[in-house]
């Protein structure tokens, strides 16, 4: 039962009407063996009293970065680096967004620029605010740093809405500390990932493409890493920050991507290839621009077929990883899925429908169904960071 035994956790409470809850969180990590220590924010304190949590923290609440008093007994800079985990929660859109743009102008805010221990974020707003494009790509910004996005789960909200934004039950966040300290899913497994688009060249200035982004790859090295995984993410080109302890392989064309692949894939346990490889190339990259001439109107460009590097990796003899495929489909997303899955004799294949508005390409969510030989699970809408920890289980339950 004390599974948190010794643990630090600094709770951050932010303005939301879900801090009432915060009562009920402190009691259950408390219960485990955790020490909490509160933070709250100014609004936080119209929602639940500082001496309701001071009671059920046995500790007093520090929510001033400019009490001398306060600073005299634990300092800003002593609280950030006395938590093993920092909490925040409820994380309200005006928090999360402070935290995006890096401010420091309240305690707690402070505290996550002063801290060196992992940061986990469970949302809580209204739905349309949640899904406000600006509390979305703040979101994302936070993840790409290396914060834990946990929840928010959907259903119906205190203003009367339904939909996502409510911040995860007080036990769902006392299981995700849990699974934060226990034994991680991935702890001595090696993973190689393949994560972004390729460019094929036609000539010095000029390439064919698509619009990969490297979000879904990169968020699968990253959820692997906190899972306890020695990542390898071989990448095509991209604008994103590596994640933290991860190996990064830049390459360029799907030629240097199998290259790299091939190099890699027998040194670990598992390959997921969710880059977006161009299927052919030009046949004959030209040496010099090619020039737009005034007699001619068309053009053509003689392509010719790439390797298929999952493909490739998938039919090794010796050493051969367990190998994931993803299928970037626009109809029928389970018949191609599936037919990916055989032809390429693929271990497992992640489906995502790619004519659906704000997922697959170059959005921060997703939507995704798992099928492998005799059996699927489809795992629903979410953040790619969160969904990427739920393929991992998906992979694990299936390797094990
Ligand atoms: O990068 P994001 O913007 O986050 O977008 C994510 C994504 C949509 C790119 C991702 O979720 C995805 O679906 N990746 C696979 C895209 C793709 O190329 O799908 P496909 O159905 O064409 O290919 C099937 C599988 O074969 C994939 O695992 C692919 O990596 C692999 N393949 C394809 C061609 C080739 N020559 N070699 C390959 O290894």
């Amino acid at each position: 039962m004390r599974t948190l035994a010794g643990k630090k956790i600094l709770l951050g409470i932010s303005g939301g009407i879900a801090a009432y809850k915060c009562a009920e969180l402190t009691r259950r990590l408390i219960e485990r063996g955790a020490q909490v220590q509160v933070v709250m924010t100014k609004a936080a304190k119209e929602f639940i009293t500082p001496l309701t949590m001071q009671a059920v923290s046995g500790r007093p609440v520090s929510d001033s970065l400019l009490d001398p008093a306060a600073e005299a007994s634990m300092g800003h800079i002593e609280l950030a680096k006395w938590a093993d985990l920092v909490l925040l929660a409820p994380a309200t859109a005006d928090l999360i967004a402070r935290m995006s743009a890096g401010m420091g102008n309240d305690l707690l805010s402070t505290l996550v620029l002063a801290t060196d221990a992992p940061v986990a974020v469970s949302p809580a707003m209204n739905q349309q605010m949640y899904l406000n494009v600006a509390t979305q790509e703040n979101i994302a910004t936070l993840s790409r740093r290396n914060m834990m996005i946990w929840g928010p789960a959907a259903g119906e909200q205190a203003c009367g809405d339904v939909g996502p934004g409510r911040m995860l039950e007080p036990m769902q966040l006392v299981e995700k500390c849990e699974q934060f300290f226990g034994p991680k899913l991935l702890a001595g497994k090696s993973v190689v990932i393949t994560a972004g688009p390729t460019r094929e060249a036609i000539d010095p200035v000029r390439y064919i493409s698509n619009h990969s982004s490297g979000k879904m790859g990169f968020a699968l090295a990253q959820a692997a890493q906190q899972l306890g995984a020695d990542v390898t993410l071989i990448s095509g080109p991209v604008t994103l920050p590596t994640p933290n302890g991860v190996k990064r392989i830049n390459v360029v064309s799907a030629e240097e991507m199998h290259q790299a692949a091939l190099a890699n894939a027998t040194c670990h346990d598992i390959f997921i290839g969710c880059a977006a490889v161009a299927d052919y190339r030009p046949l004959d990259i030209a040496t010099q621009k090619i020039k737009k001439t005034a007699d001619k109107d068309d053009m053509q460009i003689t392509m010719v077929k790439n390797p298929d590097i999952i493909a490739s990796v998938a039919s090794l003899l010796e050493s051969r990883p367990f190998t994931v495929g993803f299928a970037a489909e626009t109809q029928d997303v389970e018949a191609y899925a599936l037919d990916k899955l055989q032809r390429k004799n693929l271990d497992m294949i992640c489906a995502n429908d790619v004519s659906i508005a704000g997922q697959g390409f170059n959005s921060d969510s997703n939507a995704i169904t798992v099928y492998w030989q005799g059996g699927s699970k489809s795992l629903g809408n979410a953040m790619k960071t969160e969904l990427s920890h739920a393929i991992w289980e998906t992979i694990s339950e299936q390797i094990a």
